[in-house]
């Protein structure tokens, strides 16, 4: 088995090369869109979302061909989630995966039209294509994808945290938010990925879920520990944006040690859940571990 970076690098070009095909040429009308929308969506980040899909696919005995669509699919909406996070109704940022936001390289209306028809692109992939032996399965994988991306996931979790900006929360109401913001998009990229192969027994899925559940919370928690512990360059975003903007987050309302601590403590539950599939868990295994001990 080849080393975790490796075949995580191995991947990330991998999706590069999917994505590319799969978005819309800039040659096509209308040109500034289509070029919006590769530029926010190609050429940097890390990839997380697609690596768990291909990762959980794996460990179903998907095919190949079936799982890249939904890694872009869940790409797609990342990254527009990304392009309208960062808009000056938002959280204002000029700075992403190192370079300017897509407002800013583009304009605000093409920037926001990017990521419409970004969504748009992601739900049109994940019913172009057969992903699942049965019509039934694949309604189930594209209801789960909705609901993770509506009022209820990762739309309803930007709107708590906008309102939620210069005003005390309980940490109940912070995880709430974070499972919705980031850890619901986390959790469909694991599911949807496992949907395409084998079915797994209701136990299975259950260990599953729990992983990506852990696993998506862990994310935003150690996004809140970078935003106050790393630095602009390394993040290729503004650092400290948080703080300044005044949003609860773990660390406003823990402290970074008991953050980071309790980020551990769902890698470890994450990790355990995962155990019993043995080796075919091993990329989950380490990509939990990537989420958590990042240092970008
Ligand atoms: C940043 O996501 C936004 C959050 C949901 C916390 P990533 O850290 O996955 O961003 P990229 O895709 O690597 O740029
Ligand atoms: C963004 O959370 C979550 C989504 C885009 C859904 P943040 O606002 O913390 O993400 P960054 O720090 O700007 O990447
Ligand atoms: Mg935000
Ligand atoms: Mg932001
Ligand atoms: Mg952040």
């Amino acid at each position: 088995m080849v080393a975790f970076q490796d075949w995580a690098r191995e991947q990330a070009g991998y999706m590069e090369g999917v994505l590319a095909e799969l978005l819309p040429s800039r040659d096509t009308v209308p040109h500034r869109l289509h070029g919006a929308m590769r530029y926010a969506t190609l050429g940097g980040g890390k990839r997380v979302r697609p690596m768990l899909a291909l990762a959980a696919g794996e460990l179903t005995h998907a095919s190949r061909d079936r799982v890249k669509i939904v890694a872009a699919a869940v790409e797609a909406i990342h990254a527009y989630s990304l392009i309208h996070d960062d808009l000056p109704c938002m959280d204002d940022d000029v700075l992403r995966r190192g370079r300017p936001t897509c407002h800013i390289e583009f304009d605000e209306a093409t920037a926001l039209l990017a990521g419409d028809a970004l969504q748009a692109l992601a739900f049109q992939l994940v019913s172009a294509h057969t992903l699942c032996d049965s019509a039934n399965a694949q309604v189930e994988l594209i209801r789960l994808f909705a609901e993770a991306c509506g009022s209820r996931g990762m739309a309803g979790g930007q709107a708590i945290d906008l309102a939620n900006v210069d005003r005390q929360i309980s940490l109940p109401e912070l995880e709430h938010m974070h499972m919705l913001k980031t850890g619901a998009l986390i959790r469909a990229s694991v599911l949807m990925g496992a949907l395409c192969g084998k079915p797994l027994s209701d136990a299975e899925r259950g260990r599953l879920d729990h992983y990506a559940k852990c696993v998506g919370l862990a994310f935003q928690v150690v996004d809140d520990v970078l935003d106050c512990e790393s630095n602009t360059e390394k993040l290729g975003k503004t650092a400290g944006k948080d703080l300044n903007a005044n949003k609860p987050t773990y660390v406003s309302l823990m402290g970074l040690t008991q953050a980071k601590a309790f980020a551990a403590e769902l890698l470890e539950d994450a990790v355990a859940s995962v155990a019993p599939f043995g080796a075919s868990a091993t990329r989950l295994t380490e990509l939990a571990q990537f989420i958590v001990r990042r240092d970008h």
